[in-house]
């Protein structure tokens, strides 16, 4: 997504996230160019979004610490980064910046990128705070689940052997950015109520409507610069049919409470006027 959002909400504190993902990445990667690589890659002007949506559900979820928020922030982050910077790799997007900077293979090298995504992949589990074994153990399972989704998604994408269609196009969103927004939004109460609490389930659910609206919100946007492109949802739906779908998957009971859904939903009804 090109465009920034606001960055300040009630219950998410930047430097404090920015502050903690450092300390962590000093501490689980001692190698100095490796973390440089690392750190380069992780601190290119993301939005901080999924780690902002957690710190958010916080009022729903009575009992999730400051500690175990930031950390599950931390989790997710690193997977997200792990994902950009095999993305853009030249055997996948091929691109040559991110976010207005040169991507991590080309600032680095091939090597170093595959590697740096690698590792980031490998330590989010470790941000979880372990002082509850079960709740750690069945987010953990979950971050995993969701990247696996992420990563099956990625992987559709790439198959040039099937054409696209709206269902296709549906459940390639679905995993490859709906999952870990679902992670997101769903992941502080998985670790104090458990997966089947319906607090949980009705996160999860804005989670993966949010992540509809953001991918089509994106394609909005977009549609001057690649609107030929077939995995546009503007060539499968009418740039009506596709606000409305952004809009009415933003309109969950829960979305009043996260400033970030608040902001997307304003954002996409500004959007131009139909033609
Ligand atoms: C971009 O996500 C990748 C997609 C899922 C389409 P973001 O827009 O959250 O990326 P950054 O981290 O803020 O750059
Ligand atoms: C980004 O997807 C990576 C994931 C969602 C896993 P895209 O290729 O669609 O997005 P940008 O344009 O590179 O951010
Ligand atoms: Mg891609
Ligand atoms: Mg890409």
């Amino acid at each position: 997504m090109s465009a920034s959002l606001p960055l300040n909400s009630p219950s998410w504190n930047k430097a404090e996230f920015e502050s903690r993902l450092n300390a962590f990445i000093e501490k689980e990667v001692p190698e100095p160019r490796l973390r440089e690589i690392v750190l380069y890659a992780l601190h290119t002007g993301g939005k901080r979004l999924r780690p902002r949506i957690i710190a958010e559900s916080r009022p729903l979820v009575s009992g999730l610490t400051e500690d175990e928020t930031y950390g599950l922030g931390i989790a997710i982050e690193c997977v997200h980064t792990f994902s950009l910077i095999h993305d853009d790799l030249p055997c996948m997007d091929n691109d040559d910046t991110r976010r207005g900077q040169p991507t991590v293979h080309k600032k680095y090298t091939e090597t170093d990128a595959l590697l740096a995504g690698d590792i980031l992949f490998s330590l989010a589990p470790l941000a979880l705070k372990e002082e509850k074994p079960r709740f750690a153990l069945s987010t953990a399972q979950n971050l995993s689940y969701c990247a696996t989704a992420m990563i099956r998604g990625q992987h559709d994408e790439t198959d040039m052997t099937r054409s696209w269609s709206k269902d296709r196009l549906k459940t390639t969103q679905h995993l490859k950015t709906g999952m870990l927004f679902e992670f997101a939004f769903s992941a502080g109460a998985r670790w104090v109520y458990g997966p089947q609490h319906p607090v949980t389930q009705q996160l999860a659910q804005l989670g993966q409507g949010f992540g509809l609206a953001f991918q089509i919100f994106d394609d909005l946007e977009d549609i001057e610069q690649d609107g030929s492109s077939p995995k546009n949802w503007l060539n499968h739906f009418s740039r009506q049919e596709a606000k409305i779908m952004a809009t009415r998957v933003l309109t969950h009971p829960f979305s009043d409470h996260f400033l970030t859904v608040q902001e997307l939903r304003s954002r996409i009804e500004k959007l131009n006027p139909i033609p």
